[in-house]
Formats: structure tokens, sequence, C-alpha cells
């Protein structure tokens, strides 16, 4: 854990140059919007530690996999979002020496990241090994009004030198994957200019073919006004440069302006591209710094307009959920169905940029309530787009008849892991994916999505599972065998609870859909039978096979047994556990953890969040009691689903233990792993644990309910939710709980189990 950032309500701050931890800080104060993003790399040359990141959103290349044993249904390749252009870069030239801060001495330094504007600025004074003393400060952003613009202000401040100085501002397309499994360089130039009319590099990606134009317009003002200065081009293989020469003297300052243009063939025709990029970074410029920042933070203010948490008293949480809400619209902003939400965002390469089962199951409820529904329902689009490419990828792996197997990670429908024990059996993915269209309709009330697009993927996940079971004439009833669960430190397990469970809730919620389709739109019915060569014997069988699904229990115990065979295991605690044992997966054997009780992540618990109203509290209570405590919460995903559970049980102490471990996670480092990028799917599960948890958000037959428990940590919280679209707001306060109807009609809410009609003007209960 590390505690070197400053606490503010709005502001993550670095106050001290913390070279030790650079490559965090990059990851933490990265900036994006949500078509593009990069780390919070130095514009000026660094020889330190570091990891240059600039990405856009759904470019990537399939990467050739590297496996030992080859194994049929492998994907060829594993997609990654490509590090794309450098375009921060301005290198300082002092008379034969160049600004580098690994090798100055830092008299000051400042980082911050304005969450509230979307704005990263760094300062820093400095001697050089030449004894020059300088200071610069730069500003930037990724416009979230205009996403393809991004824009820097740079200063340059002598405080004893004079003589010459140049910046070197340029483009470079020229950079590496540093997850490249061969080490190869994706991408390959196509054009490229550097002169007064135009500087640009297009650069094409190998194999996939994604044309992306980087294109940039600047500006230099000399101690205010204008004072002599030359410029010159360079350029390079998929790199172009401006240097710009002059002279700088004691208390003299250089403000460089650099506008950049970043756009791709997703969104651009071949015959656009270009004169689109040079257009827009010349209008940025025209434009100026100021009145886009304007516009920038204008949009980011309509955004925390509704997304944003209010927390008194407790600047630590504040800022926590706060990183949280920012990191993900950062990462997304609902804008282009084809997107999605990469675990790591824009802030690193693990994970490839790729799409996981954490959007369905984590991140959909959050933009469900924090902006208009079109958003979430891109979500769902996407996967519905890429449902012929589940049923491929469940055709490879020898299931038929319209059956899909959505990927465990994809960039575009195909899957890309190769590891035998999570591609072919943590299959449970397909279950969130089916879980978010019920999760969208139910707060949504958008019954014509079901009709229109959600049925069909239902069904084809219904027609996999219903394939995957087998009956056990041992046992007389169906069981599934070889699977690995939400936990992935035990796998090819056979009746994983949580995977039965779902699997069972598919077929019945797809036969229930179809049921509802067949009595109110019979002549959508009609057509959607044909398009998907639907048999309604097809219902008997998953009706058979719901009826007599095994489920493993304890029936002493009155827990769920998360797999077959899961009592056998030695039992111990994680309190038993050293301290210098953990993480497991970096002390210990993989054979060593599958052997173990310890629990990665949320798993049988998954299930109880998820059904919550199928079990009762009692029956709650005993599985968290036994499942939590050989809880190791390896995964970032975990403690949010336990301090959701907790609060329901009102072990509030708990509920907030858990809560503190998602909502700082990537400002403390909890996990020592930020400086491969933030974690920012499981950010949506730091927003849950107050909405779904401490504000116990549901639906209830078609109204808004909250049940609120405010932590004893806190004084007030409050948050605003769009619901059918009318906004309310909850103010959770040691006082009492207070409803806003911020609409202009009135709404039924349900408040602690009591239903109220709340008028435009709010009311307190
Ligand atoms: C978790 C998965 C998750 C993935 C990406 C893994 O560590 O176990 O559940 O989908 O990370 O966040």
């Amino acid at each position: 854990m590390k505690d070197y950032l400053v606490k503010d309500n709005w502001k993550i701050i670095e106050d001290q140059y913390h070279i030790e931890f650079n490559q965090i800080s990059e990851s933490i104060f990265s900036i994006g919007n949500g078509h593009m993003g990069q780390r919070a790399n130095f514009e000026e040359s660094f020889t330190g530690k570091t990891l240059q990141g600039n990405y856009i959103g759904g470019v990537y290349y399939p990467d050739k996999t590297r496996v030992g044993w080859w194994k049929n249904g492998y994907p060829e390749y594993f997609a990654k979002v490509l590090n794309a252009c450098d375009w921060i870069g301005i290198r300082i030239l002092l008379d034969q020496e160049e600004v580098d801060l690994h090798k100055a001495e830092i008299k000051k330094f400042y980082r911050e990241l304005d969450m509230k504007r979307g704005v990263l600025t760094r300062k820093a004074e400095f001697i050089t090994p030449k004894g020059r003393h300088l200071s610069i400060e730069s500003q930037r952003f990724c416009s979230m009004a205009d996403d393809e613009i991004g824009a820097i202000e740079y200063k340059v401040t002598s405080r004893n030198y004079n003589g010459g100085l140049a910046l070197v501002s340029y483009l470079d397309f020229d950079v590496k994957n540093s997850d490249a499994n061969y080490d190869e360089k994706f991408w390959e130039e196509d054009q490229q200019v550097a002169s007064d009319e135009a500087m640009y590099v297009i650069a094409k990606t190998r194999k996939t073919n994604f044309q992306c134009a980087a294109s940039m317009d600047h500006s230099l003002t000399i101690n205010g006004g204008k004072s002599d200065h030359y410029f010159d081009y360079g350029n390079g293989e998929k790199y172009v440069e401006v240097f710009i020469s002059g002279e700088i003297v004691t208390d003299g300052e250089w403000v460089y302006h650099k506008f950049v243009n970043i756009s791709s063939s997703r969104n651009h025709n071949a015959e656009s591209l270009l004169p689109d990029a040079l257009t827009k970074s010349k209008a940025a410029r025209s434009a100026g710094f100021e009145l886009l920042l304007e516009s920038h933070v204008d949009a980011w203010s309509k955004i925390w307009n509704t997304a944003d948490i209010v927390i008194k008293d407790d600047v630590a949480a504040q800022q926590g959920i706060r990183f949280n809400i920012f990191q993900l619209y950062q990462t997304y902003t609902g804008k282009d169905s084809r997107l999605n939400i990469g675990p790591k965002g824009f802030t690193g390469e693990k994970y490839g940029g790729s799409t996981y089962w954490d959007t369905e199951a984590y991140c959909l409820p959050f933009y469900l309530s924090t902006t208009d529904a079109s958003v979430a329902r891109n979500l769902l689009i996407y996967r519905h787009n890429q449902l012929d490419r589940a049923i491929e990828n469940a055709e490879k792996l020898g299931f038929s008849d319209g059956a899909a197997l959505y990927p465990m990670v994809t960039m575009n429908g195909e899957e890309c892991h190769n590891e035998w024990e999570i591609t072919f059996e943590e299959i449970h993915r397909n279950g969130a994916i089916a879980y978010a269209i019920y999760d969208y309709i139910k707060y949504t009330g958008d019954q014509d999505y079901l009709v229109s697009h959600g049925v069909e993927v239902l069904v084809a996940i219904a027609r996999f599972w219903s394939q995957r079971v087998n009956f056990s004439e041992a046992k007389q009833k169906y069981v599934m065998l070889g699977v690995t669960g939400p936990n992935e430190y035990e796998n090819n397990v056979n009746n994983n609870w949580y995977t039965n469970y779902i699997a069972t809730w598919c077929m019945d919620y797809a036969a229930e859909s179809l049921a509802y389709i067949k009595k109110s739109h019979s002549a959508d019915y009609s057509r959607i039978i044909s398009l998907i060569n639907f048999n309604e014997s097809e219902l008997e069988k998953w009706s058979d096979i719901t009826a007599k699904m095994y489920f493993p229990v304890d029936k002493n115990k009155g827990i769920y047994l998360q797999q077959d065979g899961f009592l056998d295991k030695d039992i111990i605690s994680v309190t038993d556990l050293p301290q210098s044992e953990r993480p497991i997966h970096q002390k210990w054997s993989w054979d060593r953890i599958l052997r173990s009780c310890f629990i990665k992540q949320a798993d049988v618990l998954q299930g109880l969040y998820f059904f919550e109203d199928k079990f009762d509290l009692e029956d709650i209570r005993r599985n968290y009691e036994y499942y939590e405590p050989l809880t190791v919460h390896e995964s970032s995903l975990s403690p949010c689903v336990h301090s959701i559970l907790a609060t329901k049980l009102n072990m509030k102490d708990k509920a907030y233990e858990m809560y503190l471990q998602t909502s700082r996670l990537d400002l403390d480092d909890y996990n020592n792993d930020t400086e491969d990028g933030c974690h920012i799917t499981s950010m949506a599960g730091t927003w849950l644990a107050i909405v779904r948890g401490f504000a116990g958000m549901s639906v209830e037959n078609d109204t808004l309910s909250f049940s609120p428990k405010l932590p004893k940590q806190w004084t007030e919280v409050s948050f605003k939710t769009n619901f059918r679209g009318q906004m309310i707001e909850l103010v959770m306060s040691k006082d009492g709980n207070h409803l806003n109807n911020l609409s202009d009609s009135s709404i039924k809410v349900i408040l602690n189990n009591k239903e109220f009609v709340v008028e435009p003007i709010g009311v307190t209960i």
C-alpha cells in the first residue's frame, strides 16, 4: 500500500517528485475521453522508468499468441489495443544539453489531475547537470467535447539561464507495445509531412489495416509577445517534428501550444481521413487553448452533474469515488456501440484493452444510472452485434444449432484467450451477458429491447447451456462437468454452483422472454422464431433441465457448495495465512493454489448478489459467513460484491472495510500493480458498493427503491440517479434520508419498504 498522494475532494495531487512511483503515477494521472487516452507521461525526454502509452479505442492488432501446447479451439491471436501515436512529445534543448528530469536536480515538482475539469497539470523546477535553472509547466487534456482533439499548453521559464533554447515538438507513430509477444512493431507508415503548411503522420496497423491519422498545429508566444524564433522541420520513419529555436533570458518565458487531432478509419473514410484531420487541427489552433478547454470543461460538468457522488467530511472516500467515476467516463462514454470497457481502459496495456464479462456484471449498472439509457443500451448492442461470432465460437468447440458462447476476452467478437481452463471452461461469462439484458430491462422498462434484440441473444445462450449439461444416471440430475467458476483459483471443477445456477436462470429467462413476446408481440414472435430457427420443443428441453439441475449443497452447514468436493479441501481461514505469503498468486505455485481452499473472488457470493431476491437473508448470511473468511480478494472485482452483501446483512464494519479496498485500490496501489494500469472495470464495483450497497437501490415492480444504511464513518452521502427519464437525488445523512425529485413530474419511490410519491419539490422522510 502507498500513501504518497495528497487527499483532495476534486484533485489527485503528487506534490513531490516520487521517481520510485513514476509508473504508478503515469497510470493514475491518465487522461482520456472514450475515443482515446494516454498515460501521464512527461512531454519532454525522460530516461527514467516509464511506460509511454497512447491508445485509440477499438484500434487493435491480432498479436500471435504464445502457447506451449496447442489445443483445438484455441484462438490464433490475442487482440491488443495498440500503443499508438505519441503526440505529447516536446523536447527541450538548451545549448549542448537536452532537458531530462531523470538527470536534473529537482527543486520542486507538482502533478495534478483535476477531475472536475479533466485536466492534467505538471510543474517542475529543476537544475540541469550544466547548472541551467529552469521551470516548466504543462497542462493538457483529451477533449470531451470533441473526442479526436487533444491540446497541450507548455511553458518554459528560465530562472538563471541565458542562451539558446529549442523546442522539438513531434508526432511519433514509431512506437511498440510493451506487451508485444514477439517484440514486433505493429504500425506501418502510410504518409507523413512536416512543413509550414501541415504536420501529420498517417500510419496503418499491420493485418487489421486500421489507418490512423495524427495531425498537429501549434503556436508559440515568447515573453508575452512576439520575439525572434525559427522553425525547421524534420522527419523519420512514422515520425515528424518541428524544431523551434530562439533565445531565452533569465525570467523569460516561452508558452507553446500544441493542438492535435487523432482520428482513424474506424470513423472516417479513406478519402476524408487526412483532410478532416488537417482541418480539425487547424480549427483547434484557431479556436485556441482557452476556448477548447472551456468546451472540454463544460462537457465534463454535464457528466458530473448526473454522475457525481458527494461524500461529506471524508476526503479520502470522496477522492476515491470521484476518481472511479472519472476514470470510467474517460474510458467509455457510450457514444460508439463498437467500443467497450477494457479492464485497464487507456491507462496501460495488460488485458489488451479488450472486453470481459466485467462490463456486463459490473459496469452496466453504473452507466444505467448515471446517464441516459442509450449508453447502457449500446453496451448490450455491442454483444448483439457479436452474436454471430459467439455462435461460431461455440461451433469451434463442438456446439451446434445456434448455441452461442461469448468469448472470455474479445475485441471484435472472436475469442482471444487461450488457456484451456478459461477459454473453454470459464463459461459463466455467458450468464452475465444474459443477466445484463435482464438488468437493463428491469431498470429502464425498455421491453422493446427484448423484442428487437435481446431475445436472440438469450435464446442462443440458453441453447449453449442446454448442450453443455449432461444427464447423470447416477445422480438422476443434470450436471455440468469441467468448468471454472468466477474463482479462477480452481479449474476444471464439476458442478460449480454459480455456473449451474446462472445456467438454469438463463434458460428460464429465455423461456419467459419468448412467452412474453408470443403473448404480446405475436407478429414479432413469428419473425423471431423463423430468424433464429426456433423449435418450441427446445422449451421442453430447457424446462426439463432447469427442473432437474443438480446443485451441490451441504445441508449440515446450510450452504451452497462452490463445487463438488469443495469440503474435501483443507479448510483454513485467510487470517491464518501469513502476510508474507500473500498475494498467493505471486508467492505460491499454481498447483498449491488450485488445491487450496482460498477463493480469488466472489463465486457462490456472486450468485447470491445477482439473485439476492431469490434467497432469504439467513441463507445469504450462512454462505457469506462461510465463504468470506476463505476469500483472498486477489481480483479487484471481489471486495465490492462482499461490501454489498455485508451491507445487506447489517455487517456495517465489514461492508465499509470492503468498500475501502475497492474505492482507493489504485490511488493507494493496494495490490501493488497499478503501474500496469488502473483497474477500470472494478471501479464500477466501488460505485455499486455505494449505490446498490449502502443506498440499497433496486427496482421493485417498476418502482425505484432505496433502503439506505449510511456507514457510521460518514455524515452524509448523496447521488443522483436517472430512472426512466426522471432524475432522483438521494441524500443519506445521519439526520435521515432526503429524496429530491429533480424532474418535472411526480414519481413513486419506495424508501425502506414504504411507498412515497415524491413531488418535484422533494420530500424529507
Ligand atoms: C478476474 C476475472 C476478470 C479479469 C479482468 C481476472 O483477474 O478473475 O473475473 O474478468 O480479471 O478484469
